[in-house]
Order: structure tokens, then sequence, then C-alpha cells
């Protein structure tokens, strides 16, 4: 095995050097359907804890990891809304810090200064401004941050906005529309998420009425924006199909570009009591549904994929997205809340738990990289992240993989890959998907159907072991996997 790009990373903790047998960890993730899925990893503060690195060593610790990356993501997080959706899993702050967008914003400029500073020039591939609410602040403070990127960073062939709005914002203010398209935005990005006035009032979201989505999307349209996509939720308490199917079809008498599906994530948001009242039959039964009308009205996504595109070769991702997902791209992330990965680190910066600005904002003021959380990496937690994304688009690219890593997915996941193969659940396929970037091979390990429907488990037999472990043990009636589990962790401690 070449082991270039690995030795960057960390030696495995005994949790990480076990192996759980394939079915015990894919009945595992399907029993925690609510928690086994792309939001890699779970429980970072029991999983990652043994690689967490101190605060003296951040600054030595990012320049190494960044070092030799040439081209990188950008991810700037703008963490202001309106209101706080209670579904949402996101870091948003609270109402009485609404007021502070044009300090924040100030911060998040700041922050990408201090980067150049640690990082020396790099290019940029695909600049993602997310949230929260991006296009909450003015649009001259949104207009300033991309100005300060360009100064900062070089940009590569192929670079490419994207912006998130609602369509409170994108129906009632027009200008601000109208000026990211003028300051070179590429896609925008709105939430519908569900269209019933009872179910919305039930998740906190704003009920305005679908007519606003009609004058939203005018705007869009009248903008002259190249990519359109709408985001719709499912998988809630108390959705039922003919709602779901109600908000499809509203969705498609908007005709985006592209259709995101998300299906609710009840993890640390405030409804996530309600978890335990969705059961797996309903939500294959909503994904069922989708793919069916979505498909019918030539919006194509390939099994396991959320986002549908109509138009052919366009994956319907942002540029950033993309080449997380398909490469495994390593990605700065700016602002609170927002996480950075490389080849052999991931970090969380500060203020994300807490969801208020003040510790963000004193790192920023102080001139240092705003991390809270900073963690050095071994090959099992790198792959299973860089696997976790991909399994966006539902399939793994393989010559990405040993791109990144320096051996075959094969060598690096063997009784997996056998599993997943001989049970159906993922097959080779040349993929449709990121035919625009160069240098890849299409060949990809993909989900079936029936891999697709099994997403949670499928997903699971990537993670890092002690990721494993953490799902095999949360369920008591399980406790044997776990005994045998755990045994096998201390027999490899004892061993070391
Ligand atoms: C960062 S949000 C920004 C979108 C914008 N603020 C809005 O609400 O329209 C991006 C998308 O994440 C999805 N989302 C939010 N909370 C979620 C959760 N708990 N589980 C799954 N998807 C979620 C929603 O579909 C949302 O449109
Ligand atoms: S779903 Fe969108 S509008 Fe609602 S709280 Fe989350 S980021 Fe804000």
């Amino acid at each position: 095995m070449a082991l270039t790009r690995l030795a960057k990373c960390a030696p495995p903790a005994a949790a990480d050097r076990v192996r759980h047998s394939p079915a015990t960890v894919f009945a595992a993730g399907e029993r925690n359907h609510h928690i086994s899925n792309t939001a890699y990893p779970i429980a970072h503060r029991e999983t990652f804890w043994p690689y967490r690195v101190a605060r003296e060593k951040h600054a030595e610790t990012v320049a190494e990891a960044f070092d030799g990356l040439g081209e990188i993501c950008l991810y700037s997080h703008i963490p202001f809304c309106e209101t706080r959706c209670f579904f949402c899993e996101y870091t948003v702050v609270a109402k009485k810090e609404l007021s502070a967008t044009e300090q924040y914003m100030a911060a998040l400029n700041r922050e990408l200064e201090i980067y150049a500073e640690h990082l020396g020039a790099r290019t940029i591939t695909g600049f993602d401004i997310g949230g929260g609410t991006p296009s909450f602040p003015a649009a001259a403070l949104i207009a300033e941050h991309i100005a300060a990127v360009k100064r900062h960073f070089r940009t590569g062939p192929g670079f490419e906005i994207s912006i998130e709005t609602t369509p409170r914002i994108a129906a009632g203010a027009a200008d601000k529309i109208f000026a990211y398209k003028e300051m070179g935005i590429d896609r925008i990005s709105m939430g519908i998420q569900v269209t019933q006035p009872d179910l919305l009032k039930i998740l906190g979201r704003e009920t305005n009425g679908v007519e606003y989505h009609f004058r939203a999307a005018e705007h869009i349209r009248a903008a002259g924006f190249r990519k359109f996509n709408l985001d719709l939720m499912y998988g809630f308490a108390g959705q039922s199909e003919a709602a779901w199917q109600a908000t499809l079809t509203h969705a498609l008498q908007l005709a985006p570009d592209y259709i995101t599906l998300y299906r609710m994530r009840y993890k640390l948001t405030r409804i996530s009591h309600q978890a335990e009242k969705v059961e797996m039959a309903q939500v294959r039964a909503q994904a069922r549904l989708a793919k069916d009308m979505l498909t019918a009205a030539g919006y194509l996504a390939n099994p396991g994929k959320n986002t549908y595109s109509r138009i052919a070769g366009d994956t319907g991702t942002s540029g950033y997205l993309t080449r997380r997902v398909i490469e495994g791209a390593s990605y700065l992330g700016l602002g609170l809340g927002a996480q950075t990965f490389t080849d052999s680190t991931i970090s969380y910066n500060s203020g994300a738990a807490g969801k208020n600005l003040a510790p963000y904002l004193r790192d920023i003021e102080k001139g240092i990289l705003p991390l809270q959380d900073l963690y050095h990496l071994p090959a099992e937690h790198m792959m299973a992240k860089m696997v976790a994304v991909s399994f966006y688009f539902g399939e793994v690219n393989l010559a990405a993989f040993e791109k990144k890593f320096g051996c075959s997915f094969e060598a690096a996941y063997p009784e997996a890959v056998t599993f997943a193969l001989s049970e159906g659940l993922m097959q080779y396929t040349q993929s449709e998907n990121g035919p625009e970037l160069e240098g890849l091979n299409a060949r990809a390990l993909s989900l079936t159907p029936l891999g697709a429907q099994h997403f949670n488990g499928t997903i699971a037999l990537f993670f890092a072991p002690s990721v494993q472990s953490y799902l095999l043990g949360r369920d008591p009636e399980h406790a044997e996997d776990m005994h045998e589990n755990r045994a096998a962790a201390l027999r490899v401690a004892l061993k070391a």
C-alpha cells in the first residue's frame, strides 16, 4: 500500500484497531437509522477524543495539514436567520445577536486574512456561502466578503459560488437576489421544506403561503441564475404521504433546475424527542414516492443520491459540494460553526457548541485561529469521512479514493466491500456524476436500489471502528455484539 498521503495521519487508537463483522455493523446502522448517515462522525466528543490537539499546537498542526494542498474548497458560514426553525440542525445565533451582522462579517473577513497569513495563497475551486441564511445580512456585506476571498486566494478553473436563501427573502427582497448575480454568484438554493401550514407551525417555520414561492422563483429567474435549487424535507413525525405528495407537486410547479431532498435528522434539534415517532417504513415510502414523481417529471438521480437534476450531465450540487463528494476535496470552513477538513485533520470553529458569537469574535480579535476542537485523525476516520460524504451521491469514486489515500478502496475495506457486493447492496458502475472533474475515471462502487433502501446500514460498513462500536453499543438487546467488540478492543490494546 503506498503511504504518501496516509503518512500525515495519526496512528489509530486501540478503539480504531479492532475490526467488527460487517453483518453486525450493517444491522446496527439499520437499527440506528436516525444517526447513521452522512453527518460523520457520530458522537465526536467520544469517538474523536483520543485525537484532540492541544490549543498551543493548533497553528502548527493546521499549517502541516494544509502543506501540499494546492487546491481547496471554501465554505463561509453565516449564522443569522429571521427565526430559528425547530427542526434545524445548523448553527444559528439567538435573536438578540441578529443586529451583529456587520461585526460578524468583518470578523469573517479577518479570519480569512488570518488563514491566508498561515497558509499562503491557495487556489479555491468551489465556494459555498451557507447558513443559517446568508441572504439575511445586507448584500453589500456579501459582496465585500467575496472581494476579500478573491484578494487573498486564487480561483481555479470552473470556480463557482453558491448561496442559500429563504422564500421570504427571495420574494420580498428582489434587490438582494439581483445583487448576488451581479457579484458573480452562479447558483442559488432556496429552502421550501414542506408546504402544509399545520406542519410548518409545528416545525416553527414561517408560514407565509405558497404564493411567496412563485414570486421568489420569478425573482431568481429574472436575475438570470443559471443554477436554481430547491430544498424539500421528509421523514417528519406526522408528515402524511398525501402531505409529502402535495409538497412535491408544488415544488415541481416552481420548475427549478434541481430539487434536493433532505431526510429529517433529529439529532441535536429542538424536536429531537420526535425521532422515535418516525419509522423506517414511512421514510422509505416517502423516498420512493419522491423518486417516482421526480423521475416522471424529468429530474434524475442515481440510487441513494438526494439532489435530482433535470440538466443532463449536471450533478445539481454546488461546485464546492461536488468536489467534496466526488474527490473528497479538502476544504476550509470560515465562521461560527464551520468545519475544516484536510488529508489528516478535521476541526470545528469556536462558538458552534453554544451557538453564540462571543468565543468566535474573541479569538478573531486576538488574531488566532478560532478553533474550538481540532483533531489529528488516523486513516480509519479520514477514509470514513470521505466515504460518508461520498454517500451524498450514493457512490464512491474509486479513482478519487485511491488518489487521496494511496490505496484502493477494496484494499482499505476488504470485508465491507465483499459484504456489500454479496448482499446486493452495492455494485460497480460507470458513474454519470462529475464528468467535468479532470483526471478522474468515472468507475464507482454505487448503491443498488436495495442498498439505497438500506442506506443507513450500508454507510455504517465504512465508518471507523470506534464509531461502529458506538452504534453497536447503543442497544442493550444487542449487548453481546458489544461485549465481543469490547473484548476485541482490549485484546488489540494489550497486544500494542
Ligand atoms: C443551512 S439550511 C439553509 C437554508 C435556508 N436557511 C432555509 O431554511 O431555507 C440548508 C438546508 O438544510 C436542511 N435542513 C435543515 N435542518 C435539517 C435537519 N435537521 N435535517 C436534515 N436537513 C435539514 C433544509 O432543507 C435546509 O434548506
Ligand atoms: S432551516 Fe434555514 S431558516 Fe430555518 S433555522 Fe435553519 S438555517 Fe435558519
